[in-house]
């Protein structure tokens, strides 16, 4: 067990494989899952033992390079066929999170555009599954600083409540929304995260919760439906939430429950923001109308451990994302500074300050 959050990393290159620290055990067992092939990374991606947009992100990036190993052709041309079906298969695990596509394709271009052997290719493409895994790491920390200095200026101490899981377990490292969170701790400008338990699959109770812990974070879990009550009884001064997928209009995805935040936001006159790295921003589409919305197994409704919680011969309906209209958001935070949606292009240029 780690001592501090920061040291928190999801996805591993280690021994010539991946370790993915198994998320579906948290917060009662911390363990390490060893991934060698592609089509366990694809898997593990599918069943969650690693999830959060830019970790998916990471690990499919590591999953290309395993699938590019198990290619037996000196043949370039046979090389990148192949490699075609591994990204395929990737691409097939979790729809919605922007960053799988974005790593994917990132590898996809490296292959294509490397001139060595396919043995060069291959190693190119290990450095480029770090590279990302890197970037991603410090693209945080600047989230983490940008957000600090869009927070509320008074209080001076704030209580920040946050959606789902967006931190060190949902990233390489350190997280988005629970970067600003953990940057605020660090320069004494929090006071308190409220995290919602997040139903179904409960990432704020089991594994924000479980962040905080670790680095001494004060931490209040509430039930998703408390989080209006809190508001507008004063316990709430900033939502910072993380993102899947970003619409060019700033519309933005992420885990359920987040667009009935922001909704209760606005009627309580709490600033709402979004904290997400530019690969998750999805320039292509031009609002969230066409971000696909993953849907899960009802299992994750009406299941909790060997309980069955509804009488048989119901229907059920598991979106496991929505989509929050960009008029409710305050801000996007970006490593390159925090931005209104309307700017949201703005974003792609680095700013000043
Ligand atoms: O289904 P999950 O657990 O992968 O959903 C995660 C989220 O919705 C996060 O808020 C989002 O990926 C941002 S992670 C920095």
């Amino acid at each position: 067990m780690t001592s501090s959050t920061n040291q928190v990393y999801p996805v591993i290159w280690h021994n010539n494989s991946v370790s993915l620290i198994d998320q579906t055990r948290l917060p009662n067992e911390y363990s390490f899952v060893e991934i060698h092939r592609s089509d366990d990374m694809a898997l593990a991606i599918k069943t969650m033992i690693v999830r959060g947009a830019p970790a998916i992100g990471v690990a499919a990036a590591y999953g290309m390079y395993l699938g590019a190993r198990e290619i037996e052709t000196s043949d370039r041309r046979e090389f990148l066929d192949n490699l075609e079906k591994v990204a395929e298969l990737l691409r097939s695990t979790r729809p919605t999170a922007v960053n799988l596509f974005w790593a994917i394709g990132r590898m996809m271009k490296t292959a294509y555009e490397s001139l060595g052997t396919v043995a060069e290719i291959k190693q190119t493409l290990l450095q480029t599954a770090q590279a990302i895994n890197t970037e991603d790491l410090q693209t945080c920390q600047a989230i983490g600083d940008r957000g600090l200095a869009a927070l509320p200026k008074t209080p001076e101490k704030l209580t920040i409540l946050t959606h789902c899981n967006a931190g060190a377990l949902a990233t390489a490292g350190y997280g988005t929304a629970l970067g600003v969170v953990r940057s605020a701790w660090r320069e004494g400008r929090l006071m308190r995260v409220f995290a919602d338990e997040t139903r179904p699959r409960l990432q704020g109770a089991k594994l924000t919760a479980w962040e905080c812990v670790q680095e001494g974070i004060p931490v209040t879990v509430i039930t998703d439906n408390m989080a209006a009550h809190c508001m507008q009884r004063g316990l709430i001064h900033a939502v910072v939430v993380g993102a899947d997928r970003i619409a060019a209009n700033g519309d933005t995805a992420n885990k359920i429950g987040t667009y009935s935040l922001a909704i209760a936001s606005l009627a309580h006159n709490i600033p709402f923001f979004v904290a997400a790295p530019l690969s998750t921003i999805d320039f292509q589409l031009t609002d969230g109308s066409q971000i696909p919305i993953e849907e899960r197994e009802p299992t994750e409704i009406y299941q909790i451990g060997e309980t069955i919680l509804t009488p048989s011969g119901v229907e059920y309906y598991n979106p496991a994302f929505d989509v929050t209209p960009a008029k409710l958001i305050t801000a996007i935070i970006t490593e390159n500074g925090a931005f209104a949606p309307s700017d949201l292009a703005k974003a792609q240029t680095k700013q000043v300050g």
